[in-house]
């Protein structure tokens, strides 16, 4: 079932020129970017992108990092995209994530991970709205 699913490449995947490498990645896959957008987060949609992590000790770190510098906002569609995307990024700790993956092969980092994925239809849908509100 065709699927749309939010993506961020974020801003260590900006700042270290790898934008190219992991939409090359999506598109070879044969997935289809449907919107794109570099913009840089701001506080209010760091809390309201990340609401179910607010609370935890992570956080406040995360939301320096995510706003620190511009990031590419992408909806990305495609047969099953939701589990493919997230598959292609791999384990969200890169020293953990598998060789092949987009983390396995260019993170070390459990917080500088490179990329987002939504996880399943329900937050590909309130995080389309976020950050694609037109
Ligand atoms: P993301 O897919 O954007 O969703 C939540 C993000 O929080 C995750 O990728 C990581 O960047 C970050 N994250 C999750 N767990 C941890 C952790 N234990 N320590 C630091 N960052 C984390």
């Amino acid at each position: 079932m065709s699927q749309q699913t939010l993506v961020l490449i974020k801003p260590d995947a900006v700042a270290r020129g790898l934008v190219g490498e992991v939409l090359g990645r999506l598109e070879r896959k044969g997935l289809r970017i449907e919107a794109m957008r570099l913009r840089t987060m701001d506080a209010a949609l760091a809390d309201a992108h990340y609401a179910e992590h607010v609370e935890k000790p992570f956080y406040p770190p995360l939301k320096e990092f995510m706003t620190s510098g511009p990031l590419v906002s992408l909806i990305v569609s495609g047969d099953e995209a939701i589990t493919v995307v997230r598959a292609l990024a791999g384990a969200t700790d890169g020293r953990a994530a598998a060789p092949g993956t987009i983390r396995g092969d260019l993170s070390l980092s459990n917080r500088e991970n490179l990329i987002h994925a939504s996880d399943s239809p329900e937050s590909a849908k309130r995080e389309i709205g976020l950050w694609f509100e037109d």
